[in-house]
């Protein structure tokens, strides 16, 4: 199969559609977005209108993909909290709300609260659409972003020793991290988090049947030398019903710009999703080697264009 039959009209909900081959023929696609001219890429969505339907709150995805979109010559229909802005208010359901949107638009990208929404907006939807975070399920268009920054900077998304620290258990863009690099030989990720906050049995095991080994430590010390990443994550807050046992966990892990100095490589990415609540010390954002407020951004607008360019673009 081609880049255009892998990705053409496509909808794009886990990293469980994604092969070796995908990733890379996608990261291929977001090298060349980088080098085109201006005048070329507004080409590309020219007469497109996609969808941002945002059922929870967001600033880089949705930036991002606003961006995406119109540096490629696109425009967008934006519903950033529909709960209180849209006829979900009046008891619509998500069905009727895509069936709608879909009549106005080329694509849609959802971001919602309950998992497995976005796939059910593509059952019921006749365009692509993008999952944007389905509650603690998948954020596969961010885990593609930030191996993508990984692939950049060390040019192989094998071999790759990881960590990730934080709410592993709610975490949707470490699941779909999992997914991704479990598609490419020897890699190790090494997962720290407060125990209640694990990853859950069903992805532990699952991952099992993958190609990745996953080493879960207690502590800083057992940190490996020479990690490709460090990926710190936010506790998810909005997934907890007692809120004082997020507060309890909260700062569990907080990385110190004395810790970066001890512990990590001279190579060591130092990654986050965003947003940060305290969990990573604003000393560290000046270390060369932290890529959470620069590269890891921008890559995910520049991720975002090649994803619409394959789906959507004309030719
Ligand atoms: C993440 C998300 O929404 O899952 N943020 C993002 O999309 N960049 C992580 C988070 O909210 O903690």
């Amino acid at each position: 199969m081609n880049i255009s039959e892998i990705f053409f009209g496509k909808d794009i909900i886990s990293l469980d559609q994604f092969d070796r081959k995908s990733v890379e023929l996608l990261f291929r696609q977001v090298t060349k977005i980088k080098k085109t001219p201006t005048k070329k890429l507004l080409k590309i969505l020219s007469g497109k209108i996609i969808a941002l339907l945002f059922f929870e709150p967001s600033t880089r995805t949705f930036s991002s993909n606003a961006a995406a979109i119109k540096r490629l010559g696109g425009q967008t229909i934006e519903h950033q909290n529909p709960m209180q802005n849209s006829s979900v208010v009046k008891g619509e359901t998500i069905e009727d709300t895509i069936k709608m949107i879909e009549q106005y638009s080329d694509a849609i990208v959802i971001r919602h609260p309950l998992v497995g929404t976005a796939k059910k907006s593509a059952q019921v939807a006749n365009i692509p659409v993008i999952n944007a975070g389905d509650g603690i399920g998948e954020h596969p268009t961010q885990a593609l972003l930030d191996m993508f920054t990984v692939y950049e900077k060390h040019k192989h998304l094998n071999n790759i020793k990881g960590l990730m620290v934080g709410d592993l258990l709610n975490g949707r863009t470490i699941h779909s991290i999992i997914k991704c690099l479990s598609l490419f030989p020897n890699n190790t990720l090494y997962l720290l988090s407060p125990k209640q906050l694990r990853l859950s049995n069903k992805d532990l095991e699952e991952a099992k049947k993958r190609k990745i080994k996953l080493v879960e430590i207690k502590s800083f010390e057992e940190i490996p030398a020479d990690c490709h990443f460090w990926y710190w994550t936010r506790v998810q807050k909005e997934r907890f019903t007692d809120k004082r046992e997020y507060e309890k966990l909260k700062l569990t892990f907080i990385l110190t710009k004395k810790l970066v100095e001890k512990k990590a490589g001279k190579n060591t990415l130092i990654m986050h999703p965003l947003p940060r609540v305290g969990e990573i010390e604003t000393a560290v954002d000046t270390d060369p080697r932290a890529v959470y407020l620069t590269t890891e951004p921008k890559n995910g607008m520049y991720i975002r264009m090649a994803l619409f360019s394959l789906i959507l673009g004309n030719s």
